[in-house]
């Protein structure tokens, strides 16, 4: 499936030029000093290019002939003693279907032959051995990220199928942690259940570093401890997803670990909820993803008015920047070989300086095979809320009582993953997500 990759690559290059792509995979990586490998996890412009998920490889592409290079490292007989098979020259094209197969020490060899004028590279470090060869030719580091960005933005039939696997798995892992989470557990035990789910389903790699929070925890966006132990009336947020063949889930969940949501849950909860609604009411092609969160922003806060935690006027709450007080990410991102994946901000984009959505990571219109997470929440973080309290600016439109007495609620996040389509969006993910559902599946 790959050559399609490349091929949408090559369409991009001007084809009467003399020119060659040339792109480094990853080398196997050690804990510091030591020869504890971590697992290996190719680098995602390689991987998407070849499909290889091997260390030490490097590829040419013959922008004049459309031709694939791929080389990769001979291995020994002591590399086969401490990491087993050593895969043959015709194995490797068997698998991999490349035009010309050689040894990675050729790489200067194949250049010379290729003589190209421009050898376009990922960035200065991997250009930088191409100074040993010995002929005059442009190295041009600016435009291939650009190119690949551009194609992998876009998602072919082969690359949806992949993130609908890793969302069908998702959605099984899901339902096992909920209807298996109680009062008095760790944190890292539901991580073991959901990462059994994954593995038995031959998923073998996180697409991050999942989060397992709860209560209090919940309000620390990138918490990665799952250490904590669980208690009767916290909330459970969950924030995980494995690859695969290189492609991510992302899902967020919160749900009351002992199945029932007390009041004031809900109300936070189905403020969420709402946020969530309203964005999906709303993707299409053409739409764009700033409006997306504010839109998202602006019903939350109605939702936190209607439980009087926030006060004032709609419009207030929203120019004063209140509603980034409890919102203070981003409404979503691209998700692809990489969790937050590139092409979120095209050239001459910027972030907008902008309590909240400054730290969106996608500025653009929506369009047909973009894959985004959606995931509005709403936190109650101290360090942020304690100052606002303070602040006769900001606690003007805070039930100061109310929001002092839920500086310990944690937070709640719904995330799912949509892949917009010609006429609206395909909804990646399939985990109940409203209250009666969730409660359901916890209680049965
Ligand atoms: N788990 C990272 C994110 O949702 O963006
Ligand atoms: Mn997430
Ligand atoms: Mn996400």
């Amino acid at each position: 499936m790959q050559h399609q990759h490349r091929e949408k690559l090559f369409s991009l290059f001007d084809d009467n030029q003399n020119g060659v792509v040339f792109v480094q995979g990853k080398e196997t990586m050690y804990r510091y000093g030591t020869d504890y490998e971590f697992p290996f996890r190719q680098e995602s412009n390689f991987w998407y290019l070849t499909g290889v998920n091997e260390a030490d490889c490097s590829l040419i592409l013959d922008l004049k002939t459309e031709e694939y290079h791929l080389f990769v490292p001979k291995r020994d007989a002591q590399y086969a003693v401490w990491h087993g098979y050593v895969k043959s020259k015709e194995q490797y094209v068997e698998e991999y279907k490349p035009d010309h197969l050689h040894y990675q020490n050729d790489v200067l060899k194949v250049l010379k032959e290729l003589k190209p004028d421009v050898i376009y590279c990922l960035d200065d470090e991997q250009a930088e051995f191409i100074e040993d060869l010995d002929r005059n030719f442009t190295v041009e580091t600016e435009s291939l990220i650009d190119a690949l960005t551009y194609c992998r933005v876009l998602k072919t039939d082969w690359e949806l199928d992949q993130m609908r696997e890793a969302c069908r798995v998702n959605n099984l892992a899901y339902l096992e942690v909920m209807k298996a989470i109680k009062p008095g557990m760790y944190e890292y035990e539901l991580k073991a259940i959901f990462n059994k789910v994954q593995i038995e389903n031959g998923l073998l790699q996180d697409a991050y570093n999942g989060i397992f929070a709860s209560g209090v925890n919940a309000s620390i966006l990138h918490y990665v401890e799952n250490k904590s132990l669980i208690k009767d009336g916290d909330l459970f947020l969950m924030d995980a997803g494995f690859e695969c063949n290189g492609y991510a889930a992302d899902y967020t969940r919160t749900f009351p670990a002992n199945g029932k949501y007390t009041d004031i849950q809900k109300g936070i909860y189905n403020s969420v909820l709402t946020g969530m609604t309203a964005v999906l009411d709303t993707i299409k092609p053409g739409v764009k993803m700033e409006d997306l969160h504010m839109l998202a922003s602006r019903t939350m806060m109605e939702g936190l008015k209607d439980l009087d935690i926030v006060r004032g006027d709609i419009d207030d709450l929203m120019n004063e920047n209140i509603f980034a007080l409890f919102f203070p990410h981003g409404l979503g991102h691209f998700l692809g070989l990489d969790t937050h994946d590139v092409g979120g901000y095209p050239k001459g984009v910027d972030r907008i300086d902008r309590p909240g959505i400054q730290f969106l990571r996608a500025r653009r219109d929506l369009q047909p095979g973009m894959v985004v997470t959606i995931e509005p929440g709403i936190y109650f973080v101290p360090a942020v809320l304690y100052p606002a309290l303070e602040d006769p600016a900001k606690n003007k439109f805070l039930n100061t009582e109310k929001v002092a007495s839920l500086l310990n609620f944690g937070g709640v996040r719904i995330e799912d993953d949509i892949a917009v389509t010609e006429t609206g969006f395909e909804n990646l993910t399939n985990v109940p997500k409203e209250v009666d559902e969730i409660e359901q599946v916890m209680n049965a």
